[in-house]
């Protein structure tokens, strides 16, 4: 596992009046999955390839396990980084075998330890191993990102960089590949910083939540502090703060509970629970629906909380309950 780290990283290109990424500092521990999430021409990518020295900052410094990284060839940086994007960057003319061996072949393994790699990564993010003999045209835009992630992964680099990879998706796909994504990191335990502009994407993966705009980080938090203590107007804007429904709708039953602990009292069969995955804006509507003060939460057979109507109030942000009243239009 490594650690990655900048330190008022810079990039000015020559052509643009102010720079796309713009003193930007961070640190990513091991094993951490860090989203960096903010809107198209924040400056993600072009953060992201300096990371990876795709592009050499204009200033600033970024550190891999505590050793800048201007210190070493930038292809030995990158034989340590995974990189995945939304287009996949396969290579059209290359079989889906020959896609993914293209970083062991570089570093001159062996063929059979290739071959094993191979099937091992189809294994690993639900191919079926006849797909190796394959061209990228011959799949369907979900299983050419599962290759691209599999490449990504062939020479088990501790960093995974990942610039949007689920953007082209259909939803239910996308769905798919996030959980998939999840079930992967609990296995290899990867540094990731993965790029999104969709905040329910952030907020399903992240262990915490970068957010960015017009070049600068401007809030690091877990999801549910970027969701409960937006730092500033940008990112209550982006959590959809104003709009109460959509804000409740972004957060699970399990965040509104707090730390009860389960009790061994079997729920009531009168009324429906809620789950703690279900969304907050279906506890209200059911909330709202039972006529009940408060309904029970149930886990895997245990109450483990109820929820009221208090604790749904409790957990927005005080300017979604608290709206500023627009001054009256001047009288014509
Ligand atoms: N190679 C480049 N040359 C000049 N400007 C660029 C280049 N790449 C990106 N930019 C500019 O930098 C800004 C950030 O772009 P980018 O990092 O691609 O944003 P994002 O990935 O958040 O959508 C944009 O204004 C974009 O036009
Ligand atoms: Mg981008």
């Amino acid at each position: 596992m490594s650690s990655i780290s900048a330190e008022g990283l810079t990039k000015q290109f020559s052509n643009e009046a102010r720079p796309a990424v713009d003193g930007v500092s961070f640190a990513v521990e091991p094993g951490e999955f860090v989203v960096l999430l903010g809107p198209s021409g924040c400056g993600k990518t072009t953060l992201l390839k300096m990371l990876n020295r795709l592009y050499e900052p204009t200033a600033g410094r970024l550190l891999v396990d505590g050793v800048e990284a201007r210190s070493m060839p930038a292809t030995q940086l990158r034989r340590r980084i995974g990189y995945a994007i939304q287009q996949t960057g396969l290579f059209p003319h290359l079989r889906v075998e020959q896609n993914i061996a293209v970083v062991p072949r570089l570093l001159s393994w062996e063929r059979p330890r290739i071959e094993a790699r191979i099937d091992e990564l189809l294994d690993l993010v639900g191919l079926p191993r006849e797909f190796r003999r394959r061209y990228p045209r011959q799949l369907s835009g979900g299983q050419q990102q599962r290759v691209g992630l599999a490449r990504a992964l062939a020479a088990d680099p501790a960093i995974m960089l990942m610039d949007e990879p689920f953007g082209a998706l259909d939803a239910i796909t996308r769905a798919r590949l996030q959980d998939e994504l999840l079930s992967i990191q609990r296995k290899l335990h990867k540094t990731i910083i993965f790029v999104t502009h969709d905040i329910e994407e952030a907020l399903g993966l992240a262990d915490r939540i970068m957010v960015m705009n017009e070049g600068r980080i401007v809030q690091v938090d877990t999801p549910l502090a970027i969701l409960t203590r937006p730092g500033d107007r940008f990112v209550e804007q982006l959590t959809g703060a104003d709009d109460v429904l959509r804000h409740l709708s972004l957060m699970p039953v399990a965040a509104a509970l707090g730390s009860a602990r389960p009790s061994a009292i079997a729920p009531s069969v009168a009324q429906p629970p809620l789950r703690p995955q279900d969304d907050l804006r279906f506890a209200l509507t059911q909330i709202l629906g039972s006529g009940a003060a408060s309904l029970p939460v149930v886990d895997d057979g245990y109450e483990i909380g109820r929820l009221t109507l208090a604790d749904l109030c409790a957990i927005l942000p005080p300017t979604a309950v608290v709206r500023e009243t627009p001054a009256p239009a001047p009288a014509a």
